[in-house]
């Protein structure tokens, strides 16, 4: 019988693979829906009706149905109209879908929340709305969302093992295979639990000082 740790040492090639895997698609749909997701928090903020109803309603389908479905739809669906996708794509594709509608959110309660003042003297200096917007206003909203930005990276972490689904050799696929071919009920599954916990929790600490280093420069 091999301990937990002997477990992972002898199968230590399939766990690193599918951390890579779970890494990859994690990082690639935040980047992808910190993108999409700032252009929908501007859209449902620019006082313009049918942008503000698009993003609106972008926002609440991603987040009122299960990002499973979602995954479902854009893999096994999609291609009944010919659009295909590799397994990484559409785990990427759904990841930064999902995660703009709810990044989206976490950037418009920031930009609210910056001090109307902040614009306004920007403006009265002669500064354009989008100058304003892009040099005085997005910098405080960033960093006041900060925290909120890398819980939604540990959120994607954790799902993102909902791709093991369509066939992504990531973290749970591998623990997956692992079950099938050992038969051992718990070490393929603890190993992963332990391997995703430490994952989460380096990203947490490491948020953690990030915000402690930009919170000094707002005390000098
Ligand atoms: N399991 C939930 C769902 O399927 C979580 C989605 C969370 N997504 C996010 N980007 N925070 O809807």
């Amino acid at each position: 019988e091999l301990n937990t740790f002997e477990f992972f040492w002898k199968y230590r090639d399939y766990y690193l693979k599918g951390i890579q895997f779970t890494l990859l698609i994690s990082a690639l749909g935040v980047f992808f829906g910190f993108i999409l997701g700032l252009v929908l928090a501007l859209m449902r903020m620019s006082g313009i009706s049918i942008l503000k109803f698009l993003s609106t309603a972008y926002i609440e389908v991603f987040r009122g149905t299960p990002m499973l479905v979602q995954l479902f739809i854009i893999h096994y669906s999609l291609p009944a109209f010919d659009i295909k996708f590799t397994p990484i794509q559409s785990g990427i594709l759904t990841l930064s879908l999902n995660s703009a509608a709810y990044l989206a959110e976490i950037f418009r309660a920031g930009i609210q929340g910056v001090d109307r003042g902040q614009l306004e003297a920007a403006r009265s200096l002669g500064m354009s709305r989008v100058a304003a917007m892009r040099h005085i206003v997005l910098p405080q909203a960033f960093k006041a969302v900060l925290p909120a930005i890398g819980n939604e990276f540990i959120v994607i972490i954790k799902e993102s093992s909902i791709v093991s689904f369509i066939g992504v050799f990531d973290l749970m696929y591998q623990s997956q295979i692992l079950r099938g071919s050992t038969f051992a009920p718990l070490n393929p599954l603890l190993v992963a639990a332990i391997i995703y916990f430490i994952l989460t929790f380096t990203l947490s600490k490491l948020m953690g000082v990030l915000e402690r280093r930009l919170s000094a420069s707002d005390h000098r």
